[in-house]
């Protein structure tokens, strides 16, 4: 404990690295503000077993020094890594199977339709983690038209971690959790990762034509001009504060061309009448306007 610490105060008693009540809550702050995410007082061992590892990685000896560090003009990268460790990146292919199913059955096919004239499709994955939900709903398409990466079709899946898109965009998974994909589909639009005993598979051309992986935060600017058809945005805005939520789904709005879909994670909701969708299935909305 450093020396004038009254014991009330430390958030961690016995940790490896002294941590106070004042350094947790600069800590949720900075998360808060910087990435949306709501840091209870009930998150402490899980804030500290997460930073710890930080301290330990950058030799840091207490969370003072490294709320000073991340709080600082020369902590871009640290504040960057300290983002990261904080997100929540489960996930895994055709995660909560219905959203999929709606798309197949009520949605893909008349766009893909439009897209065999020469129409655009614009799909955004907005909070993607490792890519496992773009690259089902490209395996969802790719089951309705085995041409499709010849159109202009493209998934946008963002996320504000660096390292969850670089594993995306790498695009190799362990068989062991692939559990629920179809096994045609494994066999038809994967490749095995050679050197890998059959361990791995790589996601194939088609996947990676149709799948872009972009940095984006969610509470910063949007680069994106055009609209999209559809826009997954599961088991992310749970983390945030009601406002922010709310001022989220009115931007997806915005984005999303009238009557187009938004589907959100099981135990999200948006309050229908306070923001311009409709609810046409289990978390599943429909933007006000015709198509
Ligand atoms: C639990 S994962 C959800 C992955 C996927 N959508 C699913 O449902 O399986 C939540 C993801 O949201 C991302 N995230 C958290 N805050 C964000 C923000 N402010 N902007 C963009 N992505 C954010 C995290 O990095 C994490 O990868």
């Amino acid at each position: 404990m450093a020396t004038g610490t009254n014991p009330r105060d430390i958030a961690v008693p016995d940790g490896e690295f002294p941590f106070t009540w004042h350094d947790f809550r600069q800590i949720a702050e900075l998360v808060h503000s910087e990435a949306g995410i709501v840091l209870a007082e009930t998150k402490v061992n899980l804030v500290y077993s997460r930073l710890a590892k930080r301290l330990r990685a950058i030799g840091l000896r207490n969370f003072r020094d490294y709320c000073a560090l991340v709080q600082g003009v020369d902590g871009i990268d640290e504040r960057q890594a300290m983002i990261s460790a904080m997100t929540t990146n489960v996930t895994r292919f055709f995660r909560e199977s219905h959203h999929f199913d709606y798309l197949r059955t009520e949605v893909l096919p008349d766009l893909l339709d439009a897209a065999r004239k020469g129409g655009k499709i614009r799909i955004w994955s907005a909070g993607s983690s490792s890519g496992e939900e773009a690259y089902s709903i490209a395996l969802t398409i790719l089951a309705l038209d085995p041409n499709a990466a010849e159109r202009d079709i493209r998934i946008l899946a963002s996320d504000i971690d660096p390292e969850m898109l670089r594993r995306g965009s790498n695009g190799v998974y362990p068989v062991a959790q692939m559990g629920d994909i179809p096994l045609e589909l494994r066999r038809k639009w994967f490749a095995p990762v050679q050197g890998s005993g059959g361990a791995e598979l790589e996601v194939g051309p088609e996947m990676h034509e149709l799948v872009r992986f972009r940095e984006l935060n969610l509470l910063r600017e949007w680069p994106m001009k055009g609209r999209f058809e559809i826009i997954f945005c599961r088991n992310v805005m749970i983390y945030f504060d009601d406002e922010t939520q709310s001022t989220v789904w009115d931007r997806f709005a915005g984005l999303l061309r009238p009557g187009g879909t938004l589907c959100i994670g099981h135990s999200e909701r948006i309050i229908l009448g306070s923001h311009p969708y409709d609810l046409v299935g289990q978390t599943i909305y429909r933007r006000h306007g015709a198509r």
